[in-house]
C-alpha cells in the first residue's frame, strides 16, 4: 500500500504530486503508516495505544459541544449541567459520552501502561517513549481533576478542597501557594473559572502535543512486540523485517477489532449504566456544591483511589513503624554487612537520622510525599528493571511473583480508596503501600535473579 509516485509518474494523481512538491504528505504516509514495520504478532494488549487516541478524540469532540452550553460560573454551573441533561437536544448523550469517556480513558491508559511493563516496552531504546507516556499520565490526571470541579457538585467542591489543601504541607510557601492556586481563601468562583480555562484549553493542548511527541519518539525507535525481541535483526533480501507487517493496512485493520470491542463496552455503559453504581459518577455530585455541608466520605473517582489510599495510609503510627524499621535495618546492616568499620558507623548514623526525621514529621506531609513518590516511581522504571530479557514470556519467576503482588496491592489500594477508612482498612492500606513501594525499590534485585528463558530468534506467531 506504499505510494511511490516516482515509480508510476504517468498515472500519478497530479494533485497529489502538486501537494508532495510543497508538503511531505506521501513521505509521511509511507514512513509512518504504509512502510512503518510492526511485528506481526501484536496481540490484545496492543489495542490500547490506538484506543487511547480514539478516547482523546472523543473527549475533545464531546468537550467542545459541552462547552457550548456549560456556564463556568459558581452561580450557574450546576444548573447549566442539569440544563444540558434535560433540555439540550441529546445533551444527556454528549455529557454521558464525556463523563464515561473520562473513566474509559483511564481504563485504556492503565491497560496500555501494564502492556508496557509486561513486555518490557519501557526498556532501551524506548525509555523516552515511556517517559513521555508518564508525563501524559500526570497531565491526564490534572485534566481529570480540573474537569471534575466543573459540574460544581458537592463532591466536586470538597474533592478540590481536600486535594488543593495538600499543598499546605510545603514548608513556608504552602499556604501562599494554595491561596494562589484557588485564587481565593476557599474554593470559589475564581477557582472554577481558572480550572475551566485549564480544562478546556491548556491541558488539552498539552495532551495533544505530548501524544504527538510520544508517537514521534516511538516511530524513531520502532515498536516493541509481545516477545520483546528486535524484529530488525531479521531482514529479508529487500531489507524489510521478515516478522514485520506494514502498519497500514494490517495493524489498522487489527486495531479496528479493538475499536469494536471498546465501543461495545463504552456505549453499553453510556446507554445502560452511566453512573456505574456511583463509580463513574459519584452520588454526592448529584447535589450542588455546599460549602457548609461536607459529604460523609470525601473520595475521588476510582482512577485516583490507589494514590488516594497511599495518601491516607500515612498515619503517625506508620511513621513510628518506619522510624523503628530504619533503626532495625541500620543495626542489622552494621552487624552483618562485610564492610569496613567506618561504613558500619555510617549505617547506624543514617538509621538514627531516619528515626529522628520520621518521629518528628507529620503524617499528612509524608502522605503527600508518598503519594507523589508513588507516581515518580513509574518514571524510574526503565532504570530499575535489570532483567536481561524484556518480555514476561521469558522472564524469571521472581519478577512474575513481584508483579502479581504489586497488582493485588494496587487493586486493594484502589478499592480501599473508594471507602471510608476504618482501623482495619487503614492497616490494609499500609501493608499494600509497603508492597507498592517494595515493588519498585527491590526491582533492581528481583529482576536480576532467577533463571530467564532463552528468547527466540523469530517472533512467536500462530497463523491459525
Ligand atoms: C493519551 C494517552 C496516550 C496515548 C494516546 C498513547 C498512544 C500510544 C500509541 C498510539 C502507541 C503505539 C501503539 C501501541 O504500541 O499500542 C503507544 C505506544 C507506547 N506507549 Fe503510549 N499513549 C498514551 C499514554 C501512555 C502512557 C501513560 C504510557 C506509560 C507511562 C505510555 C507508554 C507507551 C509505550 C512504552 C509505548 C511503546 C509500546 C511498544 O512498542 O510495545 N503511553 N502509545
Amino acid at each position: 500500500m506504499a505510494i511511490h509516485r516516482h515509480d508510476n509518474h504517468k498515472s500519478a494523481n497530479a494533485f497529489m504530486q502538486w501537494v508532495d512538491d510543497r508538503f511531505p504528505a506521501t513521505k509521511v504516509w509511507n514512513e509512518h503508516l504504509a512502510e512503518y514495520w510492526a511485528a506481526k504478532n501484536f496481540n490484545f494488549w496492543y489495542y490500547f495505544g490506538s484506543l487511547a487516541i480514539l478516547v482523546l478524540v472523543i473527549q475533545l469532540l464531546t468537550g467542545i459541544f459541552l462547552t457550548m452550553h456549560y456556564k463556568p460560573d459558581a452561580q450557574l454551573a450546576f444548573a447549566s449541567v442539569e440544563y444540558i441533561m434535560r433540555d439540550v437536544p441529546y445533551g444527556w448523550l454528549v455529557r454521558y459520552l464525556h463523563s464515561t469517556g473520562a473513566s474509559m480513558f483511564f481504563v485504556v491508559v492503565y491497560l496500555h501502561m501494564f502492556r508496557g511493563i509486561i513486555y518490557g516496552s519501557h526498556r532501551e531504546p524506548r525509555e523516552l517513549v515511556w517517559l513521555i507516556g508518564c508525563v501524559i499520565f500526570v497531565a491526564l490526571m490534572a485534566e481529570a481533576f480540573m474537569g471534575y470541579l466543573l459540574p460544581w457538585g458537592n463532591m466536586s467542591y470538597w474533592g478540590a478542597q481536600v486535594i488543593i489543601s495538600l499543598f499546605d504541607v510545603i514548608p513556608y510557601f504552602g499556604p501562599i501557594l494554595t491561596e494562589w492556586i484557588r485564587g481565593d481563601f476557599v474554593i470559589s468562583d475564581a477557582t472554577l473559572n481558572r480550572f475551566f480555562a485549564f480544562h478546556v484549553i491548556l491541558l488539552p493542548l498539552i495532551l495533544v502535543a505530548l501524544v504527538f511527541l510520544h508517537l514521534v519518539a516511538l516511530h524513531h525507535v520502532g515498536s516493541n512486540n509481545p516477545d520483546g525481541i528486535d524484529i530488525f535483526e531479521n531482514l529479508d533480501e529487500n531489507g524489510k523485517p521478515v516478522d514485520g507487517v506494514p502498519f497500514f493496512p494490517h495493524i489498522v485493520i487489527k486495531d479496528l477489532i479493538g475499536v469494536c470491542g471498546f465501543f461495545m463496552v463504552y456505549l453499553g455503559i453510556v446507554f445502560f449504566w452511566p453512573d456505574l453504581g456511583g463509580i463513574f459518577l459519584e452520588k454526592d455530585n448529584f447535589a450542588p456544591a455546599n460549602p457548609l455541608q461536607t459529604p460523609p466520605d470525601i473520595v475521588p473517582l476510582w482512577y485516583f483511589t490507589p494514590f488516594y489510599s497511599i495518601l491516607r495510609a500515612s498515619t503517625e503510627t506508620l511513621l513510628v513503624f518506619f522510624a523503628w524499621s530504619s533503626v532495625a535495618i541500620a543495626i542489622l546492616a552494621a552487624a552483618f554487612a562485610k564492610v569496613d568499620l567506618k561504613y558500619k558507623i555510617g549505617f547506624v548514623v543514617v538509621g538514627a537520622i531516619a528515626w529522628f526525621v520520621f518521629m518528628n514529621s507529620s503524617g499528612k506531609a509524608w502522605g503527600v510525599i508518598l503519594m507523589g513518590s508513588a507516581i515518580v516511581c513509574f518514571f524510574l522504571l526503565p532504570w530499575l528493571d535489570r532483567s536481561p530479557v524484556k518480555s514476561i514470556r521469558y522472564r524469571s519467576w521472581p519478577f512474575k511473583v513481584a508483579l502479581t503482588l504489586f497488582l493485588i496491592a494496587f487493586f486493594i489500594l484502589g478499592y480501599l480508596g473508594m471507602n471510608a477508612p476504618t482501623p482495619v482498612k487503614t492497616i490494609m492500606a499500609q501493608v499494600c503501600t509497603c508492597i507498592y513501594f517494595a515493588f519498585f525499590i527491590l526491582m533492581p534485585w528481583f529482576t536480576s535473579i532467577g533463571q530467564t528463558k532463552p528468547e527466540p530468534d523469530r517472533v512467536t506467531y500462530d497463523a491459525h
